[in-house]
């Protein structure tokens, strides 16, 4: 009763109420971990690509805050500007492999971008180190060319697979359903005319980045048409 008599004590409550449940929520849902594949990225890249001779590895792209109702996710967020003074030596190092440039060879600018865009959205969980730290441990936690080639899914000029191949081969390793982006080729041929190439997986984890979950965007690629896995 005390409250109706003073609608301001209750606007303070209300207010505090609200400022809670934002700092809990955050504003982002979820994470995408999405890594790409060197050599797709390349391909009709208008960049330089010195870097693309990575052909054991997917590479890191970024590590992006989401939001299920908001496809264009949370970005460019208000947050402290990206600083490498603020990563370790020995992090920079692994980075370098994990998380390199391979369009434009500066791996600095490619994760400052990367943390102007994305990271700030998250830095209420992960701060800067920390963001970049959980990134590479995510990387390292699956060997994706690994367990595409333990299915016979290895790169090729001509070869195609299905969405469904490829995904699986991955689930069963993982027990979550990971996300697959593709990109235009640019060189179909007659066994492939209408061929689209790997280019990403997407992995994704819960808002604290530390259990992954199963992804449940629709596919980044074009529906029946089939995936080359380019070398
Ligand atoms: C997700 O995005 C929607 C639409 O922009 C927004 O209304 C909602 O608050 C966001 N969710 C969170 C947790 O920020
Ligand atoms: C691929 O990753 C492994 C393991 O970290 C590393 O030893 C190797 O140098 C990487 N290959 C390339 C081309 O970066
Ligand atoms: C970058 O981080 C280092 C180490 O935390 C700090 O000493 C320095 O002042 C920071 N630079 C800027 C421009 O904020
Ligand atoms: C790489 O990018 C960083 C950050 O944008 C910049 O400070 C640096 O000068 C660049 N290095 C080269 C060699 O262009
Ligand atoms: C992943 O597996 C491939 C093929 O087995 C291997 O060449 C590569 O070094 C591995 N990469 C990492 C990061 O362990
Ligand atoms: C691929 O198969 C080899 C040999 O059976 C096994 O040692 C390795 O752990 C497998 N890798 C993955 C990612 O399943
Ligand atoms: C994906 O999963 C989230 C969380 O369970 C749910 O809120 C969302 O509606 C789902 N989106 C689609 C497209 O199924």
């Amino acid at each position: 009763m005390a409250m109706l008599k003073s609608p301001l004590a209750f606007l303070v409550l209300a207010f505090a109420l609200f400022l809670c449940f934002i700092m809990s929520t955050g504003s982002y849902v979820y994470f995408q971990f999405v890594q790409q594949w060197p050599p797709a990225t390349c391909i009709r890249s208008k960049k330089p690509c010195s870097k693309h001779r990575a052909l054991q590895n997917f590479t890191i792209h970024g590590l992006w805050p989401s939001n299920y109702s908001n496809p264009t996710r949370p970005s460019n967020c208000v947050g402290s500007h990206f600083n490498e003074s603020k990563l370790s030596p020995q992090l920079i190092s692994k980075l370098r492999i994990s998380w390199p440039d391979v369009e434009s060879g500066n791996d600095t600018q490619f994760w400052e971008g990367e943390w102007n865009k994305h990271g700030k959205c998250s830095q209420e969980k992960l701060n800067q180190m920390q963001y970049f730290e959980r990134s590479h441990d995510m990387w390292m936690s699956y060997n994706i060319t690994d367990i595409l080639k333990n299915a016979s899914i290895v790169p090729h000029p001509t070869q195609t697979w299905t969405y469904s191949d490829i995904v699986s081969a991955i689930k069963s390793k993982t027990q979550r359903t990971p996300l697959v982006r593709c990109k235009r080729d640019p060189a179909p041929n007659k066994n492939a005319p209408n061929s689209q190439l790997l280019h990403e997986v997407v992995f994704c984890y819960e808002y604290k980045a530390k259990k992954q979950i199963d992804c449940n965007r629709t596919a980044g690629c074009w529906n029946n048409v089939d995936i080359k896995f380019p070398p």
